[in-house]
């Protein structure tokens, strides 16, 4: 039987030379390949409370929507910056190939709601380290973050750890 890794292929020198780009679009558009991924996504949260799962833009809005419908709760986007129309709040992070900005609404998460983050990859964290923060300054507790893809060389997986977060993947 195929495992989720077996659906992902690597396209080199995408976005720029030198980067091995893991591209996940092979995994969703395989309906096998998309039901494990989600199915393996859920798996450890079983009887875990969780009100609101945060996709991360952009694979993490095909995961985390469908993980967010597997678990009946709310689904909120973390977008990169000028893209939401109501009042938000912004936080700069680094990442393997650039740097960026992204937003959230502030009354997308309430203070105290328990946040299941979701992404397809985690490389250096600082798209997810981003995210966990505009979570954090609206009060909400984060539950774990959830990935398809770890990239460990580039150290985002040991990040979350050592920050104290529950990092969950599928493959690296
Ligand atoms: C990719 C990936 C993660 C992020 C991981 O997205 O989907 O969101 O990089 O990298 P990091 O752990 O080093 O932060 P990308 O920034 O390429 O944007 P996109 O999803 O809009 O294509
Ligand atoms: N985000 C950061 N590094 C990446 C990679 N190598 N493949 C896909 N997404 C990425």
């Amino acid at each position: 039987m195929k495992t989720v890794k077996d659906y992902i292929r690597t396209i080199p020198d995408f976005p720029h030379e030198g980067i091995m780009f893991r591209d996940v679009t092979t995994l969703f558009s395989d309906p096998r390949g998309m039901r494990l991924a989600i199915d393996q996504m859920l798996a450890p949260y079983v009887g875990t409370r969780i009100d609101k799962v945060v996709g991360l833009e952009a694979r993490g809005f095909i995961l985390g929507g469908a993980v967010a419908h597997q678990l009946s709760v709310g689904f909120v986007p973390v977008r990169k910056k000028g893209k939401l129309p109501g009042k938000v709040i912004s936080q700069d992070y680094s990442l393997e190939y650039g740097q960026a900005t992204v937003e959230m609404h502030t009354d997308a998460i309430e203070a105290g709601e328990k946040i299941l983050v979701v992404d397809d990859l985690l490389a250096t964290g600082g798209t997810a380290e981003a995210g966990i923060t505009l979570i954090e300054r609206l009060g909400g507790e984060i539950v774990s973050c959830s990935f398809v893809v770890d990239l460990p060389e580039l150290g985002g997986r040991k990040k979350l750890a050592g920050l104290g977060y529950d990092v969950h993947c599928l493959c690296d």
